[in-house]
């Protein structure tokens, strides 16, 4: 299957945008097509909103962003995209027949995947030209933000389909699931379904209101998912035991009317309580806000699950280390930095990094010299650590400002390596902190001290050359108070 440097869209609304803000992010281009040309301003708009939250997921170095491009001419999309991903209303003929279009525009080599949140592959690639190249990728809104994506092939799907989709699909952040066989709704949809019919029941009699039912979920199960599903958490609920004793101990209720699962009707009193509970909950907030509220802290949980390497968080930190790895690879061996300090970062004063005072709090100084420095090992080498610090404050930083740091190589031999570090405020490059550190090289399998030696003492040693005739910071060397005889 050919490179993916182009992503074809077929339907830009709410998930074709999603699609278009997450490939853009990560560096494809992509040509979205739509039969409304009013929706070339609405899509704009879309991946714009979705910047602020993205942006915010990872320090890693990105490529530079993709390209967007608008047409209503589905062959125009199909003739240049790689990989083409149809985002179209839920109708199964209507999807059928501007699949089977698309694939006779497409070249053969070109994988065609269908957002659809619950029809079968094997429907859908019907009347396709070259079907073994057509999947299923269902994923689910925000699409830019949340990295799951449901694979699933159909009968005359190949496997190489899917290989080359997950290829795709994790490149650009995400977490693809193959589905082992198709069944309507795939996996996902059926587990929110049963939730949602059990919802309009006790709504619909009148046991719980909306705002009840999410907090049953936002206050407990709700958080436990974000990092283990159901099946784990009942695991730990059997205690030692685990699964098996929590069978034992719950197989009974599987007998008793805890759910009904067949929908109620859909009369026009459980509409209205459904849309009064849920504008209640909304408490006059407008779709956009509660989107931006949505989506702030969905990076945030991605963040904290990053650390500890689990679900979503296991996704971002994999998606990080080959941003790294990509960002390392493109730079020249000798950074490009001769005669001047080396550009390591660039980042942004975070709204959670102030303080009362309005100014970003002084862990946070520290904070960004480490990422500085983190981002310099990630294209070295990982193996050092930081024995010491002396951070000097020179002006403010304040919310949202953009920011930036620069390393300069002072010393380095044997173990260690002796570096300044400059934080300046992008906007008019006033100098807001220095940092002036020591990093001891270890040998990460006996977390002792170790000589630098191979490739990683060959690129410092570049680096080091680079930064010799560079005079020293005024700031380096300094001591906090007077000096101790
Ligand atoms: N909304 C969700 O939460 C969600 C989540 C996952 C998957 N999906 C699936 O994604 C697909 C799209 O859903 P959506 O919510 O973005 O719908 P939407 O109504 O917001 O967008 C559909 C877009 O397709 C366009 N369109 C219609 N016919 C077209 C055609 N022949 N050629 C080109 N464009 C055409 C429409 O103009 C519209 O802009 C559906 O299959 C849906 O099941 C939706």
């Amino acid at each position: 299957m050919r490179a993916v440097k182009t992503l074809g869209l077929l339907g830009t609304g709410v998930i074709g945008a999603g699609w278009a803000a997450r490939a853009l992010h990560f560096g494809i281009d992509v040509v979205a097509a739509d039969v409304k040309p009013g929706m070339e301003a609405w899509l704009r708009a879309a991946v714009a909103n979705a910047e602020p939250a993205l942006a915010r997921l990872t320090l890693a170095p990105l490529p530079p962003k993709g390209a967007l491009s608008f047409t209503t001419s589905l062959a125009t999309m199909a003739t240049r995209a790689d990989f083409i991903q149809e985002n179209i209303p839920e109708q199964l003929e209507l999807k059928q027949r501007m699949l089977a279009e698309v694939s006779r525009e497409a070249a053969p080599d070109v994988i065609i995947a269908s957002s659809t949140s619950g029809l079968t592959p094997t429907d859908l690639q019907r009347d396709m030209r070259a079907p073994e190249r057509f999947c299923v990728a269902h994923p689910f809104n925000p699409v830019y933000l949340l990295p799951l994506v449901e694979l699933v092939g159909g009968q005359q799907t190949s496997q190489q389909t899917i290989d080359a989709a997950k290829v795709f699909f994790t490149y650009i952040g995400m977490h693809p699931l193959q589905v082992r066989r198709e069944v309507p709704g795939h996996l996902t949809d059926r587990l929110q379904e049963a939730l949602w019919r059990e919802i309009l029941h006790l709504v619909n009699d009148g046991v719980a209101t909306t705002g009840e039912l999410d907090e049953s979920i936002i206050y407990g199960p709700g958080l436990r998912w974000a990092g283990m599903g159901t099946n784990l958490i009942y695991h730990l609920a059997g205690g030692e035991t685990g699964m098996r004793h929590m069978l034992a101990q719950f197989g009974p209720c599987l007998k008793w009317p805890w759910t009904k699962l067949e929908a109620p009707e859909l009369t026009e009193t459980l509409i209205d309580r459904m849309v009064e509970g849920t504008q209640a909950q909304a408490a006059g907030r407008s779709i956009r806000e509660l989107e931006r509220l949505r989506d702030d802290y969905l990076v945030t949980i991605q963040q904290v699950l990053r650390e500890h390497d689990i679900g979503a968080g296991s996704t971002l930190r994999a998606l990080e280390a080959r941003l790294y790895a990509d960002a390392a690879r493109d730079e020249a061996p000798e950074p490009a930095s001769v005669g001047q300090p080396l550009r390591v970062l660039g980042t942004y004063v975070r709204p959670e990094w102030i303080d009362y005072n309005g100014h970003m709090s002084e862990s946070r100084y520290l904070q960004v010299f480490g990422d500085a420095m983190d981002a310099l090992y990630r294209r070295v080498a990982r193996m050092f650590y930081t024995v010491e610090s002396h951070l000097v404050h020179m002006a403010e930083a304040r919310v949202n400002e953009p920011l930036e740091v620069t390393t300069q190589v002072l010393a380095l031999d044997d173990q260690r390596l002796h570096v300044f570090h400059r934080l300046y405020r992008t906007s008019d490059s006033t100098m807001l902190a220095t940092a002036e550190q020591m990093h001891l090289h270890v040998d990460t399998a006996n977390r002792k001290a170790a000589p630098i030696h191979g490739a990683v003492r060959t690129r410092l040693g570049q680096l080091s050359s680079a930064h010799a005739n560079l005079p020293v910071p005024p700031e380096a060397g300094r001591h906090v108070g007077p000096r101790v005889q």
